[in-house]
């Protein structure tokens, strides 16, 4: 018998508490380059993402395929290294399972984490991001509304927490780490944009350009969870340099991963 999208939630949930997830604080999603920092978790519990039931399958260069359960901070985290995108072929569904499995675990709140596009914004910029702009043509919440998540029309005004937010600029200029602050826009991929497309962008407010992030926001606001987001900004966007590709993605990536892995632990240390 098929089952249905609350039922697979539950199932996983059941599993992922069997291996010891008990009471996860916060989740972090960590995107291309950036899962490295789930390798600092104290006492991990790791799971392989082919051995949770109703789980995607993750494809792309630069992530692992695990999840990874401990103390990072003195917080309790359950963190993604590597998420599901919607270029890859997985539905919205698929692309957000794990926000609403991390709410059902007992999550509170939800760090994402991206590289990036910039738009003004250079190769090496961390941005926080305070609003994003979705350009993905569709939204995780359409179908049947999971009332026991969230509301039917849920109120996006406030995405990215404002206190968190403060909290992580002050954490950043207390480490004298630059962050800036700016609009995520998410587009499905797989293509880069064109220089047209980001010209549009611009005019529209987009600070920065990806292919994620967005519907794990929707869903996370949905959920009630409150949401923590950073870009690693890995490249100027199209028409802003002569070309672009997923190397120059992970190799920038590897040079900021540093100061991103030291402000995320610093932040989550005074969430
Ligand atoms: N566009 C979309 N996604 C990206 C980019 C970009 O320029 N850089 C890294 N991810």
């Amino acid at each position: 018998m098929k089952m249905t999208l609350l039922e697979k939630i539950k199932e996983t949930q059941l599993f992922l508490q069997s291996k010891g997830i008990t009471s996860p604080e916060f989740g972090l999603i960590l995107g291309s380059g950036l899962g490295e920092l789930a390798e600092e978790i104290e006492n991990p519990i790791v799971v392989d993402y082919a051995e949770i039931p109703n789980w995607g399958k993750s494809t792309v260069m630069g992530h692992a395929g695990k999840l990874i359960y401990g103390q990072l901070s003195g917080r309790s985290v359950l963190a993604l290294q590597g998420r599901f995108h919607f270029y890859e072929g997985n539905p919205m569904e698929v692309v957000t399972f794990p926000v609403r499995v991390m709410k059902s675990l007992g999550c509170h709140s939800l760090m994402v984490t991206n590289a990036a596009g910039g738009i003004g914004f250079g190769p090496g910029t961390l941005m926080l991001i305070n609003d994003h702009i979705n350009m993905t043509g569709t939204n995780p919440l359409i179908g049947d509304n999971l009332y026991d998540f969230g509301p039917r029309f849920p109120d996006m005004s406030n995405a990215y927490n404002e206190d968190y937010r403060k909290t992580a600029h002050s954490v950043a200029d207390n480490l004298s780490i630059s962050l800036k602050d700016g609009v995520y826009l998410g587009c499905s991929g797989p293509t880069y944009e064109t220089p047209a497309e980001i010209r549009a962008f611009k005019t529209l407010g987009a600070d920065a350009v990806g292919m994620s992030t967005v519907p794990e926001v929707i869903v996370a606001v949905h959920s009630g969870l409150k949401v923590l987001g950073i870009s690693a900004i890995t490249n100027h966007a199209a028409g802003f340099q002569s070309e672009l590709n997923h190397a120059e993605v992970v190799a920038v990536t590897e040079q900021i991963k540093e100061d991103f892995k030291g402000l995320v632990k610093a932040i989550l240390a005074e969430l």
